[in-house]
């Protein structure tokens, strides 16, 4: 077929048209990517498909300014790479693929992969390679000046540089989150000046200064910048940079002058006042007591009382000068110091109380508000209305006793006093303890404890070494004596007297038991009615225990004599109860070492049999 033929045919119908080129250029085609995209530094691959019968020669060509330069070719004799820029970093893979490593800047053109089929003809395709580099955060600068929203001209109001992009990136303004339109010249009360540089080393540096005319409403905002740039298969991409505020200044609308301290004022409170307007800057305040000489100025418009009393109470003033305006401004705040006087108690002295007598305690004060009164002792509470009153009062309530004053309206706004309560009285002895030795003849230390007010004169029988200490309202007094026989047997007297009278206990020595001696046998006791020394009572004993023995084995006997005769069973316990009578006091034999010795003495006869 030929040209003439196939046009005649086009208008006939598209779809032989097709046909028809198909057929034409049957012989050499050629399919390239439109356009390849790569991070520079990056290896680029630019694929040329060719296809059809007796291809001879192929070719990779760059073009600038329609002029062809040759980089690398392919034919069925021969193939290589040409003198290019790329030289060494350029290669022509078998599959006609052009293989550009560590691509640069300068390597961004459009290449045309030419194929030749000699006679039958030629076929090319075109690729656009595009190289990219990403830039870095932007840095947003608000300007230093102060700029007054009274100025009729533009302010520069910060610079925003984007550095090392490619291609070149944009950068586009953000006041709070809207983003400011790109324009150029001053309409609509701000406008950017951008600028660009290129880098030596191809990369570009992106500037753009923000011009304003602010207004009040600005002076909270956050300004700040972003940069649009593409990456390989990616566009839109961006980086923020940090925000700024304007240095604004505005005319004041109001003045406010307040207590900062939110609790109510009690005297020793540091109290602070803060004078402020809704204008910046914030003009020089001063702060003064009408009907006081002092006038004073606060940093940052505070003014502090420290430890305010209630004389501090009343009317405050904070003023300023308008200097645009050459007019006073000027506002008051009232204090109000809460306060509680010291607490009174009645009697105001140490109070000295005889047992069984009664006694009141009245405590007072008096506040700038509604206050209460509490009587303490220790953690319980004991009147909630000022008044105290005990009667027949024993050692027992001797001790402090506080009064406590509280606001409860004002945290923290409490006072307190204390008195001793002093119970007098004859002594009164607490109930004796034992002493314990080991054997007659150790040491033995015994500790009387007496109630009793003035503190009562210690008189032990038989003396030893004392000693006296006292401990809350008791006073006691301890005796170390060697033990005596006498003394195990009647024991130690202690007499506590003062000018109320006195008291008497005896107190008795035991003599302790220890392991060793039980298993002896030998049983260690001492009762207040035996009569015997310790070492004649344990002679005794076994005698005792060796008659005892004998009757059982005499009642045997009898019993398999006549076979019947009921032997009796008394004597099997011996026990001696302790008692207290006549303030002595009485050990009790432990049954223990009784159980023993008797299941010793009574194991004998059988294992004698
Ligand atoms: C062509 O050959 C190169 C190197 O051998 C390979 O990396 C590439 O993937 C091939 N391309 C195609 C389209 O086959
Ligand atoms: C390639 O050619 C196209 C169309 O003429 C042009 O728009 C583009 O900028 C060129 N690419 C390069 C890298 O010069
Ligand atoms: C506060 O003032 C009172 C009475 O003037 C004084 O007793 C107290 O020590 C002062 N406290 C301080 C912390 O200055
Ligand atoms: C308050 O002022 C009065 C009279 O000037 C004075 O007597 C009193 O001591 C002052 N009180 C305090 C807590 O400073
Ligand atoms: C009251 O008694 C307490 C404790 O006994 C003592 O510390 C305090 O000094 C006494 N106060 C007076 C005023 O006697």
């Amino acid at each position: 077929m030929d040209g003439m033929r196939a046009w005649s045919l086009c208008s006939l119908s598209p779809f032989l048209l097709f046909l028809a080129l198909q057929v034409t250029w049957a012989s050499v085609s050629v399919k390239v990517a439109p356009r390849v995209e790569v991070v520079k530094g990056q290896t680029a691959y630019l694929p040329c498909d060719v296809t059809g019968s007796d291809v001879l020669t192929a070719g990779w060509f760059f073009e600038v300014a329609d002029k062809r330069t040759r980089v690398a070719f392919w034919s069925d004799k021969s193939s290589g790479v040409d003198e290019t820029p790329m030289l060494g970093r350029v290669s022509m893979a078998a599959n006609k693929t052009l293989i550009i490593s560590s691509v640069q800047f300068e390597d961004e053109h459009n290449y045309t992969c030419q194929a030749s089929a000699g006679a039958a003809g030629t076929a090319e395709g075109r690729t656009d390679l595009r190289i990219f580099y990403e830039p870095e955060e932007p840095e947003a600068v608000g300007s230093k000046n102060i700029i007054s929203v009274f100025s009729r001209t533009y302010s520069e109001v910060g610079r925003c540089t984007a550095r090392n992009g490619y291609p070149q990136p944009r950068i586009v303004w953000y006041k709070d989150s809207t983003p400011l339109p790109d324009v150029r010249n001053p309409t609509s009360g701000m406008y950017m000046i951008p600028s660009v540089v290129k880098e030596s080393s191809g990369l570009y540096t992106v500037n753009s200064v923000l011009y304003m005319m602010p207004k009040k409403e600005d002076k909270d905002s956050k300004f700040h910048c972003i940069v649009v740039y593409s990456m390989p298969k990616e566009q839109g991409k961006q980086k923020s940079s940090g925000s700024f505020t304007l240095n604004l200044n505005y005319p004041m609308e109001h003045m406010t002058f307040s207590l900062v301290n939110t609790a109510p004022l009690k005297e020793g409170d540091e109290v602070k006042l803060k004078c402020e307007t809704d204008g910046n800057p914030q003009p020089d305040f001063e702060f003064y007591k009408p009907g006081t000489p002092d006038r004073q100025s606060g940093p940052d418009g505070i003014f502090t009382l420290a430890n305010v009393t209630r004389n501090d109470s009343g009317t405050y003033k904070c003023q300023f000068l308008d200097i645009d305006t050459i007019e006073d401004h000027s506002r008051s705040l009232t204090l109000s110091v809460n306060y509680l006087d010291p607490v009174v108690i009645t009697p105001s002295k140490n109070i000295t109380v005889k047992q069984g007598e009664g006694v009141n305690l009245q405590c007072k004060t008096s506040a700038s508000a509604e206050y209460t009164l509490q009587w303490k002792t220790g953690s319980s509470e004991l009147s909630n209305n000022g008044n105290l009153a005990l009667s027949s009062v024993k050692y027992s309530n001797a001790g402090l006793y506080s009064c406590i004053a509280k606001v409860p309206s004002v945290p923290g706004l409490q006072k307190k006093a204390d008195i001793t309560l002093i119970v007098s009285g004859k002594p009164e002895i607490e109930e004796p303890v034992f002493g314990h030795v080991g054997k007659v003849g150790e040491e033995v230390t015994i500790m009387c404890s007496a109630h009793g007010y003035p503190a009562p004169q210690f008189t032990w029988t038989p003396s030893g070494r004392e000693s006296v200490s006292v401990q809350d309202n008791k006073v006691i007094s301890s005796v170390t004596l060697e033990t005596t026989a006498a003394i195990l047997k009647d024991g130690v007297t202690c007499e506590a007297s003062n000018q109320h009278g006195s008291d008497t206990k005896v107190f008795l020595v035991n003599v302790k038991a220890t392991e060793e001696s039980a298993n002896r046998g030998i049983p260690v006791f001492k009762s207040e009615s035996q009569t015997q020394t310790g070492s004649s009572g344990v002679v005794i004993a076994v005698v005792v225990c060796v008659l005892i023995l004998l009757i059982v084995v005499g009642m045997l006997y009898c019993l398999q004599k006549k076979g019947k005769l009921p032997c009796g069973e008394k004597k099997k316990k011996e026990v001696v109860s302790g008692e207290v009578n006549n303030d002595k006091v009485v050990v009790e034999m432990r049954p223990g070492e009784k159980a023993s010795e008797d299941s010793e003495l009574l194991n004998k006869p059988h294992a004698g049999q």
